[in-house]
């Protein structure tokens, strides 16, 4: 297998890769002592610029028991970004002083364009409302340790599934296992992007959508609820209209699968109520635990590859004329940033997926 240097999206991620890595995870979680010092030498860079406990913990946490060390930062104000860098020159320092980056920005699309100007590999720990395939990871060890297999599942993704960058990255890592349907449980408003419903479809995965969580619970053998995402609203009155709009209760569960799992990124808010944390079904603490335990063997991958210059980057001539207008997307503030295609298709931007629009004149 060619090592992969860069886990930005979840095209990224193959099968095999994905193999390789929950083995050393497994191998991790028997034996932890053996790898206490295999990245000793090593450093990780962890740059978030938007908040964030599970995720910058555990990194550091995951490379510190390796034996590596840590620098970085969790809140931008005190970096040179706030005298005016560009991220591609704020890359090219954190990479000359680290041997893997890991960064988190409410930009989408940040990570992607990191990774064009960084010698060491990049980690995307979350851009904007995009994609968030490290969680993903932690979810599939959840789902693989708790079930034995990924395939044949029903999964209930339910909440705010628009801003939701970690069920964005879920179903697309989801192609990779047989038989897997979801029900996508959401108000109108919140339903997956076009770009995401788009590429289930092209894919010919099983999806039903409804508002009603209580009508599918029953079928369910994943419950994977989120928090409505206060930060990524423009109207904080539609953000308090429906920022109830789910809430899981103990009663709920009565119709539920006796071995179903419920399973949350964290942080909760209001969406779970505190009386189902004792019951069994409830993994998400455990799941975070395991968001460590694949970071582990992520950073193993990662920390140990050689460093390479990057390659000159250039305008994908497969670009479809147009430019991306999306508010959040990287693009628009760091607009020296090559054209790149998305796998959703030649008419996206292969940082945030989303359509570019051709201006007409
Ligand atoms: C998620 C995130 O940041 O996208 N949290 C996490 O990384 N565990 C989910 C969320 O913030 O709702």
């Amino acid at each position: 297998m060619v090592p992969v240097r860069k886990l930005v999206k979840i095209a990224d991620l193959s099968r095999d890769w994905w193999n390789a890595m929950y083995s050393r995870c497994c191998d991790i979680i028997a034996r932890p002592e053996i790898y206490s010092n295999s990245c000793s030498g090593k450093i990780l860079a962890s740059m978030f610029y938007e908040p964030s406990t599970r995720t910058n913990f555990s990194f550091q946490a995951a490379a510190q028991r390796l034996g590596a060390g840590v620098f970085g930062f969790s809140d931008p104000v005190g970096t040179s970004a706030s005298k005016g860098e560009t991220l591609a020159d704020t890359i090219r320092m954190t990479a000359a002083y680290s041997s893997t980056i890991v960064i988190r920005s409410p930009q989408e699309g940040s990570a992607t364009a990191s990774a064009l100007y960084s010698e060491v590999p990049v980690i995307n720990a979350g851009d904007g409302g995009h994609s968030h395939p490290t969680q993903t990871l932690t979810d599939l060890t959840t789902i693989a340790q708790k079930r034995g297999d990924i395939g044949n599942i029903r999964i209930g993704l339910c909440g705010d599934l628009k801003h939701g960058r970690t069920v964005h990255s879920l179903v697309e890592a989801m192609e990779m296992f047989p038989n897997i349907s979801f029900y996508l449980i959401s108000p109108q408003e919140l339903k997956f992007p076009d770009y995401v419903l788009e590429r289930m479809k092209k894919q010919g995965q099983t999806f039903e959508e409804t508002e009603i969580l209580a009508d599918v619970i029953p079928e369910l053998d994943v419950l994977y609820m989120t928090r409505i995402q206060r930060e990524r609203f423009r109207d904080a009155g539609e953000y308090r209209r429906l920022k109830d709009v789910y809430v899981l209760t103990k009663k709920m569960l009565e119709s539920a699968k006796t071995d179903m799992q419920i399973m949350h990124p964290l942080p909760r808010v209001d969406e779970i109520s505190t009386d189902v944390d004792t019951d069994p079904r409830a993994v998400y603490f455990e799941q975070a635990r395991y968001g460590m335990l694949i970071r582990m063997a992520l950073l193993l991958d990662f920390m140990h590859l050689p460093r390479i210059a990057p390659a000159a980057v250039y305008d994908d001539p497969n670009a479809a004329p147009g430019e991306c207008t999306n508010p959040a997307c990287i693009t628009q503030s760091d607009t020296y940033l090559p054209k790149l295609v998305s796998r959703s298709g030649s008419d996206r931007c292969g940082y945030c997926d989303k359509k570019t629009t051709t201006m007409l004149l």
